[in-house]
């Protein structure tokens, strides 16, 4: 039998992250610059795993990466499979942890790649279904806009419990991805807006909803080709995250240097309290400069990608 191989990108949330929680839209980008790569391959007894995180048999895996080892199983499971008879190599570029949807990715790439190691046909209801057993466990309750943005080569428009669509994107625009090098705790983040939504406050109900018509400002704004607008609306969007409780200093810093360094709009990108920022570039030239900025003001790494043109990369 040879080698079998499963990929899955990253993801970037350009808005409405947390809301989606709630029921509002949200639009996420896929970003294609970092992956996962499953490969599997036939080996005698128990199923041994090799990854950066972990090197071992499946039944030793640590508590916190739980949720691979069940995606292995369950994938097993649904395709009528013992989980043994193979070793599988998880190799990530996605920092763990960072909203960039790793935990999603890792999971649709051991799904392609068992369904290939098997030679089974998998259809994309059976690859949701089983990465969003995998997500619950690292998230909680996750909307499921990261599973679909993983999935997706285009921008789409997310609401909870629908299909997502393709969002109809005029001008291309370049997008800056600074990572603060420190891991957000998606799930602590969500389970705190939730606390905060039962409790008391009518603000966090309205930062909510703020966000949700924030995105479809946004799309409308992507629709028109109007970045400027565009940028608006990022900036926007951060201050609603700000007032949720999901920014933090360190998000906060990047976001000003964003700002000082004339990119048209920048916010916290994904599950937040550490993590990424996304800012929009004016041009090229400009990404990089924004590039080169964060850096400089402490940032861990940089991205810089071109969204919407005729010769982008999805
Ligand atoms: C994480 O990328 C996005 C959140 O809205 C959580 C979710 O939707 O599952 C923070």
């Amino acid at each position: 039998q040879q080698l079998a191989i499963g990929s899955a990108h990253s993801k970037l949330i350009l808005v409405g992250e947390h809301a989606v929680v709630y029921g509002e839209p949200a639009i996420a980008l896929p970003f294609p610059s970092i992956h996962v790569k499953s490969i599997v391959q036939p080996n005698e007894g128990p199923v041994l795993l090799e990854s950066s995180f972990y090197v071992g048999p499946l039944n030793s895996i640590p508590e916190k990466l739980k949720g691979i080892a069940t995606c292995i199983k369950q994938t097993c499971k649904k395709l009528n499979r013992e989980p043994n008879g193979f070793r599988m190599h998880i190799k990530s570029t996605i920092p763990i942890g960072r909203g960039l949807g790793s935990s999603a990715a890792i999971a649709t790439a051991v799904v392609r790649s068992l369904y290939h190691f098997f030679n089974e046909p998998l259809s994309k209801d059976d690859l949701l279904e089983l990465v969003h057993m995998a997500e619950t466990y690292a998230h909680g309750s996750p909307s499921g806009i990261d599973m679909e943005a993983v999935t997706s080569d285009a921008p789409i428009w997310f609401e909870k419990d629908k299909r997502s669509k393709k969002v109809d994107i005029k001008q291309a625009f370049h997008i800056v991805v600074a990572d603060t090098g420190r891991i957000g705790d998606t799930h602590a983040a969500v389970s705190s807006i939730k606390e905060k939504y039962k409790s008391i406050t009518d603000q966090t109900k309205y930062s909510i909803k703020s966000l949700g018509h924030l995105t479809k400002e946004a799309k409308r704004a992507l629709k028109d080709g109007d970045l400027d607008a565009l940028g608006d609306i990022l900036n926007r969007a951060q201050d609603e995250l700000v007032h949720l409780g999901v920014s933090d200093a360190g998000i906060d810093y990047l976001v000003k240097v964003a700002r000082q360094a004339g990119a048209l709009g920048a916010k916290l990108t994904g599950g937040g309290r550490g993590g990424c920022i996304i800012a929009l570039a004016k041009h090229a030239v400009h990404a990089k400069k924004l590039a080169e900025r964060f850096l400089h003001a402490g940032a861990d790494q940089t991205w810089h990608f071109q969204i919407g043109s005729d010769e982008n990369q999805y």
